[in-house]
């Protein structure tokens, strides 16, 4: 099972994010897999718009993992950084899915170990060929769940965007 859907604009990966993060539950953990500049931070921050957290979501390749208060929390992660899930234990990182938060993981690829086999994997690539990351241009995005829980989340989150295009 799988769904794939076609962002034309940031802002239409944006409002998709929005939706989803709408629906999101404490326990949700959402992997993000996609090269460089596929908008899987801009996805984040629609994510984070629509779980009612406001303030500025920057990608935390620096930081590593960014908190977010909110209703449930959202631990933003970005291992970019880092070699590989190894490295992620070494941190701790394994607390953050016991905390009753949403984990959005970018790069998941590379910490695919230590991630709950039920979650929502979004991989994200250009649509066309793209010169500049910064103009607005198609990106694809196929999601793929790994259990009943990240499935319902899919079904609901695909019901919403059908019910917006109508
Ligand atoms: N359809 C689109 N969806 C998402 N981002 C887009 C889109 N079109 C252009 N962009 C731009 O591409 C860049 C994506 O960057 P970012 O979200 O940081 O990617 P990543 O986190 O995957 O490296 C941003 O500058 C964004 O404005
Ligand atoms: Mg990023």
């Amino acid at each position: 099972m799988e769904r794939l859907f076609r962002w034309q604009t940031r802002n239409e990966t944006q409002a998709a994010g929005k939706r989803l993060g709408n629906l999101l539950q404490a326990g949700d953990v959402i992997a993000l897999i996609g090269d460089l500049g596929t908008g899987k931070t801009t996805l984040t921050k629609g994510i984070a718009h629509g779980m009612g957290i406001r303030g500025m979501v920057q990608s935390p390749t620096f930081t590593l993992v960014q908190e977010y208060r909110g209703n449930p929390p959202l631990f933003h992660c970005d291992p970019y950084r880092l070699e590989g899930a190894e490295d992620l234990v070494l941190l701790g990182f394994e607390e953050y899915f016991e905390r009753g938060g949403v984990v959005i993981m970018e790069w998941a690829d590379k910490v695919e170990s230590l991630l709950p086999t039920d979650r929502l994997t979004l991989t994200l690539t250009f649509a066309e060929a793209t010169e500049d990351f910064g103009e607005d241009a198609p990106r694809l995005c196929r999601a793929v769940p790994g259990g009943t829980r990240s499935l319902a989340l899919l079904l609901a989150w695909q019901g919403e965007i059908d019910a917006s295009s109508e």
